[in-house]
């Protein structure tokens, strides 16, 4: 039995911030962002709205592109930094929410990578007999950014993807997954305070601690060579080289660090799914987004070789290769 992916599915808040709005909030302009970034535009949720909500919306899309039957779910995992609540889990809502009466539901945190986690996780649940599992990533990364911090607040971006993974006969599939971390990378992107380690206080929220923090550039450089050491790897371990390739779906980070990425591996650019100038980085929503959005486009059809790239806060790092 292979797990293949059945259906996907994507949604974004109607609302778009353009670099033009962010030149009046930070000291920055058009130009930077789109020169050091590729991105032009982002979504951001409206007032009230929820990781949750812009989960079930994707997650009902991906149902009706698999044809299965919200009933019919056997587990509902949830990759995302942003859940509506710190407890319980925002797997738990759109459980409710979608009618899943007969699965287990939980989140997974692996900030940018974590719906390639979980699709691995999907992936040995579905191998060892369970049907049909559907996979989200949802962030609303506003909520947790510094809007007075111009290193981080131009980035990133709101969002939901989903994927139904089911278990079927034959070669079509999910061939392999592969997932690294390096904890002692821990500070280069962080939320420090609103956990165990710093509890919200009024003065951590004054310093604005409870908001993403970054190390910019010295994140670029590890996800360069973290993208490429475990794409080499994902292929090595199929058998298979970069010609093989029909279509790469990275985690939409950074135009710059994706063509460097490419030019390492000899992958041409056209066969890059891009989606960042137009959503930023929207954490782990980004690769399901930029999936969902490639199918749609008949970028991916059936036998093409899509391989998935991420990497992120943790640090962590991760691929999947699937013969679609
Ligand atoms: N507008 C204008 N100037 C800005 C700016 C902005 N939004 N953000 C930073 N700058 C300035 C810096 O203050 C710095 O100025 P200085 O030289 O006077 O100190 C200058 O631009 C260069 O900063 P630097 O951080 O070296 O730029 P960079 O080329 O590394 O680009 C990032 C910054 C954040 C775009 C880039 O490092 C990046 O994308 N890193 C990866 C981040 C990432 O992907 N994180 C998510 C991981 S999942």
């Amino acid at each position: 039995m292979r797990a293949r992916i059945t259906g996907t599915g994507s949604y974004a808040p109607p609302k778009v911030l353009t670099n033009r709005d962010l030149e009046a909030m930070v000291a920055t302009s058009d130009e930077w962002i789109i020169e050091r970034t590729g991105i032009r535009e982002r979504r951001v949720a409206a007032s009230g709205e929820a990781c949750s909500d812009l989960a079930v919306r994707a997650a009902e899309q991906a149902l009706r592109a698999a044809g299965v039957r919200a009933e019919d779910l056997d587990l509902i995992l949830l990759a995302t930094c942003t859940g509506d609540y710190p407890l319980p889990a925002t797997a738990c809502l759109v459980q409710h929410r979608l009618g899943a009466v007969r699965a287990a539901a939980c989140d997974l945190s692996a900030a940018c990578c974590g719906f390639v986690y979980a699709l691995s996780v999907a992936d040995a649940y579905v191998r060892t007999g369970m049907r049909h599992v559907l996979v989200i990533g949802s962030e609303v990364m506003s909520a947790i950014l510094d809007w007075s911090d111009r290193n981080t607040c131009i980035l990133f971006g709101d969002g939901a993807g989903a994927a139904v993974v089911s278990g079927v006969q034959g070669d079509a599939g999910i061939l392999s997954t592969h997932l690294r971390s390096d904890g002692g990378l821990h500070e280069l992107i962080a939320v420090p305070a609103g956990g165990s380690r710093l509890p919200l206080s009024e003065k951590v929220i004054a310093e604005k601690m409870n908001c993403v923090k970054m190390k910019g550039n010295e994140t670029f450089k590890v996800a360069v060579r973290m993208l490429e050491e475990i794409a080499r790897e994902t292929l090595a371990s199929n058998n298979l080289t970069v010609e093989d390739i029909d279509l790469y779906v990275p985690h939409q980070a950074n135009i710059r660090i994706l063509k460097a990425v490419a030019e390492r591996l000899g992958l041409p650019l056209e066969k890059i799914m891009l989606n960042l100038d137009r959503y930023g980085n929207t954490s782990a929503a980004s690769i399901p987004i930029a999936l969902d959005e490639a199918v749609r486009q008949g970028r991916i059809k059936e036998g093409s070789l899509v391989m998935l790239g991420a990497f992120g806060a943790g640090l962590t790092w991760a691929s999947a290769l699937i013969r679609w």
